[in-house]
């Protein structure tokens, strides 16, 4: 039987708060016997710059590098609005991603059937939703050079943050979408601005071109990722897989967490490529969320999209499907019973904390498998 390593970074903010949930869900897996999960902790974010002054020390990278997931919480916070640029706890989770190089993120926006009433939208718009956000997430603006501020002497001052796209990148996050859209519904809609951005004409060239390179079984669709914003909340059931570029798909996913009810219950897998000899991939699995200071230390955080993160992790760098689902269906059930922690809380339903959340998810944990 195999022992799996995971990383985990709790970060900061409520990071700590959902990460003490997931733990339980680890233990109880190591519980029912069969594979087990080691679990390691490191420091990322403001709490590492705390402690070392960066955020992220050279010895949990390299953890990270090692490790067979990472689980990661969030980062980030007003105690550090001020620090460098460079160390700032958002610039942890850049590092992670850029030297893992974990390409794809993959962002699912699902419509729990009991939170058809928790949207902001209305319950016949988002009602059985189920669409896949793929986001480049190691190029794009977040990386591009330059990317700098000088100051120009004359009381004025020059930002420049640099749009950079090669071939390469464009075809392995293409190729990634269209091989999701095969096992989902057969579509992919690709999102650019080629109106506008050279790296938006490439991108659209690119994707056109890998689809008529052994994918035209998949539908392929662009559009213009500004329309693209307003048809997600439009007539989100139109799309199955969205690939975009890092910036749009920043935008877009946290757009499509409010058709699920809460930015916290959207979950995320950030998946490099597929060592060709082993098959084993560096992954990171995340909420989409951040540290959400204005909730953190209050017990109410959701927990759910912590949760729904290490699913994917025992479905994407584990192949076990079984569990994976075991564990989507606990999350369901447990919603199901009317249990909401505040964020996605609706008239007749049982607002609980943090940890009740998590303790009820362990229970329909022990139920589905008694
Ligand atoms: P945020 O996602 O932290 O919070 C936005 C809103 O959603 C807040 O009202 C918050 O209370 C709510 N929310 C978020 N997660 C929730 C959960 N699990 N349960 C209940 N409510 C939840 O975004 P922000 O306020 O714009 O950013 C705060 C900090 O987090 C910033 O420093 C930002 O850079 C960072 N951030 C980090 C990550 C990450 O670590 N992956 C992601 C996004 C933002
Ligand atoms: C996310 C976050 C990050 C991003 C920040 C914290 C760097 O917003 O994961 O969505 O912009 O990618
Ligand atoms: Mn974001």
């Amino acid at each position: 039987m195999a022992t799996h390593n995971l990383l985990l970074l709790p970060g900061d903010g409520i990071g700590p708060e959902i990460m003490v949930e997931v733990k339980k869900v680890i233990s109880w897996f190591n519980a029912q016997g069969g594979d087990s999960f080691e679990t390691d902790e490191g420091l990322v974010g403001g709490s590492a710059y705390d402690a070392h002054g960066v955020a992220i020390s050279e010895e949990d990278m390299a953890k990270a590098m090692a490790a067979d997931a990472v689980i990661f919480g969030a980062v980030g916070g007003p105690k550090w609005d001020s620090v460098p640029y460079d160390v700032r706890p958002e610039a942890g989770l850049l590092r992670l991603r850029k030297d893992m190089e974990l390409f794809a993120n993959l962002r699912p926006a699902i419509c729990y059937p009991a939170l058809a009433d928790a949207s902001s939208l209305k319950k016949d718009i988002i009602e059985g939703l189920d669409i896949l956000i793929l986001r480049e997430l190691t190029g794009g603006v977040y990386f591009g050079e330059p990317k700098t501020i000088t100051d120009l002497g004359n009381g004025q001052k020059r930002a420049i943050d640099t749009q950079v796209y090669d071939t390469y990148e464009i075809e392995r996050i293409a190729k990634a979408a269209f091989e999701f859209a095969r096992t989902r519904n057969g579509k992919v809609t690709s999102m650019e601005k080629r109106n506008v951005m050279k790296s938006g004409v490439l991108w659209n060239e690119v994707v056109t071109a890998t689809h008529k390179n052994g994918y035209e079984d998949v539908k392929l669709e662009h559009m213009l990722a500004d329309a693209g914003g307003m048809q997600l909340v439009r007539w989100p059931k139109q799309f199955d897989v969205i690939v975009c570029d890092n910036l749009f798909g920043d935008m877009l996913s946290d757009v499509a967490a409010m058709l699920t009810g809460s930015l916290g219950m959207l979950p995320s897998a950030s998946l490099g490529a597929a060592d060709p000899k082993t098959g084993k991939r560096k992954a990171l699995y995340e909420p989409v969320h951040g540290s959400a200071p204005d909730i953190a230390g209050t017990g109410a955080a959701n927990p759910i999209a912590m949760i729904a993160s290490f699913a994917m992790a025992l479905r994407y760098s584990f192949e076990k499907v079984a569990e994976a689902d075991m564990l989507d269906k606990a999350i369901a059930n447990a919603l199901a019973k009317g249990l909401r922690t505040k964020d996605i809380a609706s008239e007749g339903t049982k607002v609980v904390g943090t940890s009740e959340m998590g303790d009820a998810i362990i229970a329909e944990l022990n139920a589905l498998s008694a």
